[in-house]
Parts: C-alpha cells; sequence; structure tokens
C-alpha cells in the first residue's frame, strides 16, 4: 500500500469553523471513501485537515499525534478498519497495524477489534464484500455516537459529582493535558465536565497545565478553552505545586488512557505528581474516562505498556510551523547539547488510592478499587 495522505492544507479561519470542531470525519468523494482529521499537530497556529486515504497514512497520523487522545483514537481505528474494508485492503493485516500503532490508549485497540469484529460477522454470515464493508463503516458510526453519548452523560454526572464534593460552586479546575472535543466524537471527557461547569456558570478559572513537551495543553486546551469562553489560565507543569500551595486549587480534573482493573489509571505525563499534590493539599481528583478506557484484562497498573517516545521532542522546540508532535528529529530548534540523551514517556500511572472518584458515562466510582469498577462495568447500562 502506497502513504496516499494527502495535505488539504485548508487553512480555516477561526470563526468558520462552529464548536464542536468535527475532530474526524469521514467521506466518500468521487475517488473513494476518505477519513478527515484535523491536523493536532498544527494547532493552534493552522487549523489543516489531513485528509487520510489508507491505512499507513492513517497509522502515521496516529503515531505523529495529528489525531490523539484516547477516545478518538478508538474512533480512528474503527474508522480506518472500515477505510480499509471499503477500499479492499486486507482487513486483518489493517486491523494489526491500527491496533498497534499506539500502546497504551485502550480505546484504539477496542475501537479497531469492534470495527474488525463486525466486518467478519458479516462475512461469516455470508454477505458480500460491499455488504460487509458498509457493515464495518455502521459500527464505526455506531461507536462514534455512542462516544458522543458517553461525553455528555460524563459532563451530567461530573458536575453532580462536584457539587457534592464541593458545595459552594465557584470552582477553580486544575486540568493536565488535552480531553476535550478534539479527542471525542462529542465533548469530550475531563473538558467536558468543565465545559458543563462553566455553562452552570460555576467555573471561576481553568488552571491550564501547558503538558511537556508535545503542548496539548498549552496548544489545544487552551484554544478549546478561548473558543468557549472560559476564563483560563496557562501554566507551566512545573508551577503546579506552587499553585496547590497558594490554595488556588480546588478540584483536578483529568482524562485517562488505560483504567488497569485495579483502578490504577494511565494518563499523560504529569498526571501522577498532580495526584500526589492533590493528594497532599487536600483537593479531589477526579479521573473522568467512558468506558471503553477501562481494561479489566490488564490486572494492574503496574501491567499497562506506557508508550516511550523519540528523545528530540524533549531536547528541541519545533519550529513554528510543526509546533511540537510529529517534527522530525533536528527540524527544531535544540533546546540540549546536541547528543543529550532524554527520558521520554508519553503516559505514567497514578495508583487508586490517589484517586478521588473515576467518572463514567455509567456513574461514578469513589472510592476506587478494583471491585468497584468490576461492578460498574457488569452493571446494565444506563436507558
Ligand atoms: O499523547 P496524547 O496526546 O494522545 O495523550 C492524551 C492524553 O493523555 C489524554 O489525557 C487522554 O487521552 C485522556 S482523554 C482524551
Amino acid at each position: 500500500m502506497v502513504d496516499q495522505s494527502e495535505d488539504r492544507s485548508t487553512v480555516l479561519a477561526h470563526d468558520d469553523v462552529p464548536l464542536p470542531v468535527p475532530a474526524l470525519r469521514w467521506e466518500e468523494p468521487p475517488e473513494g471513501p476518505v477519513l478527515v482529521l484535523i491536523d493536532q499537530t498544527r494547532l493552534p497556529a493552522e487549523e489543516v485537515e489531513l485528509v487520510c486515504t489508507d491505512v499507513p497514512a492513517l497509522v502515521e497520523a496516529i503515531r505523529s499525534l495529528a489525531v490523539r487522545g484516547a477516545p478518538l483514537l478508538g474512533l480512528a481505528g474503527a474508522y480506518g478498519v472500515a477505510l480499509a474494508a471499503a477500499r479492499g485492503y486486507d482487513v486483518t493485516d489493517a486491523a494489526e497495524q491500527l491496533a498497534h500503532a499506539r500502546p497504551t490508549a485502550a480505546n484504539l485497540a477496542h475501537g479497531v477489534r469492534r470495527a474488525e469484529r463486525a466486518f467478519r460477522a458479516a462475512v461469516d454470515g455470508g454477505a458480500e464484500y460491499e455488504e460487509a464493508a458498509a457493515v464495518t463503516l455502521a459500527e464505526a458510526r455506531a461507536l462514534h455516537r455512542e462516544d458522543a453519548e458517553a461525553s455528555e452523560r460524563m459532563a451530567g454526572h461530573g458536575l453532580a459529582l462536584l457539587g457534592e464534593l464541593l458545595p459552594g460552586g465557584g470552582y477553580r479546575v486544575l486540568t493536565h493535558c488535552n480531553t476535550g472535543t478534539l479527542v471525542s466524537g462529542g465533548g469530550g471527557t475531563a473538558f467536558g465536565v468543565v465545559r458543563a461547569v462553566h455553562r452552570a456558570g460555576e467555573l471561576r478559572r481553568l488552571w491550564v497545565d501547558e503538558t511537556r513537551p508535545l503542548l496539548q495543553g498549552a496548544r489545544l486546551t487552551a484554544y478549546e478553552a478561548a473558543r468557549e469562553g472560559m476564563a483560563y489560565t496557562l501554566l507551566t507543569d512545573s508551577a503546579a505545586g506552587s499553585l496547590f500551595a497558594a490554595g488556588e486549587v480546588d478540584a483536578v480534573l483529568v482524562g485517562a488512557d488505560r483504567i488497569a482493573a485495579d483502578g490504577s489509571v494511565a494518563n499523560k505525563v504529569g498526571t501522577y505528581p498532580l495526584a500526589v499534590l492533590a493528594r497532599y493539599h487536600h483537593v479531589p481528583f477526579v479521573v473522568v474516562a467512558p468506558l471503553t478506557t477501562v481494561d479489566l484484562t490488564t490486572a494492574d497498573g503496574g501491567s499497562i505498556e506506557l508508550e516511550q517516545r523519540p528523545g528530540h521532542e524533549v531536547t528541541e522546540f519545533a519550529a513554528p510551523s510543526a509546533p511540537g508532535a510529529g517534527a522530525e528529529a533536528g527540524s527544531g530548534i535544540p533546546v540540549a547539547p546536541l547528543g543529550a540523551q532524554a527520558y521520554n514517556p508519553a503516559f505514567d500511572v497514578t495508583p487508586a488510592e490517589l484517586i478521588t472518584a473515576v467518572v463514567t458515562e455509567r456513574g461514578v466510582i469513589s472510592p476506587v478499587t478494583g471491585d468497584a469498577l468490576a461492578e460498574l462495568c457488569a452493571a446494565a447500562p444506563p436507558p
């Protein structure tokens, strides 16, 4: 297969893009179906669409973080299998490539396998190839709808939880990485709750960690917060400690990439130190994630595979046209001596005992234990 990704290089005017920004969509031009992504490596400098016409292009978009964030990775995976089916590629091979494009977010393999199962069931049931491809696309679309619904439910549950934890309202919320419309078929995970708090008139301030080294907080969360008209302030990750010490944080809200059976949470690197700070300063630390992020087959936090990213993401600041993610080594401005080694895990693990509550579309667990998580996963979905 040839990499046929095409950079549509549409620079979209801010006012032309209503919220929510569609982070990903399926299109069927006469040349054949494509998956259109907002290239998140170029935000906020440019709003550029990336058109993926085949699976290698999509795998590259996932690896370079053009498309990113756990729930959206699930959708990209499912649509990727649909793309392979629709274009007559080897679906098994496509599913393997997509499922392993990044290791940590449980949603990616979940979306891929769900679409692959739908394709396989259709073929085994005697469907013609075209029909099986249509069934696969319908499954990806169903996941997309469910993810949007999950966002809405999580926002409602999260808002109610904050009301219980912090009577009085007027919250100053700290968040890390990017968890809004850009990572979801709907309004997002932690940022979805922040938006609900904002719309309820109860958001006094959103503290946005810049999220080193690829700046998902500065580039993406600040971008979403600005569009929502929120009162937000950006800080370097290392400034969070002094903010807690000054009593300026009422709650921490973050997303998750994988929740293990013991309730441990893998999320963007820098999440664990925030949980430690929150515990020390008696501030609620809340994780917001759909059930597609829960992986009961991974026993505990130590068993979660944490992605290691290239060192140049730490040793170089990217050129302005490539604000961080996806940039080639040597294309940025060096901020360390040539040849410096860098430790660059993309995620860390927060143990359940440091988490006040996990908010899902099916409800909230608090305290966070393996038993509570298993019970929630076994419960019937809401009507
Ligand atoms: O490396 P990224 O940008 O894909 O990491 C994303 C995160 O860590 C998010 O916090 C996470 O996926 C949770 S909610 C979208």
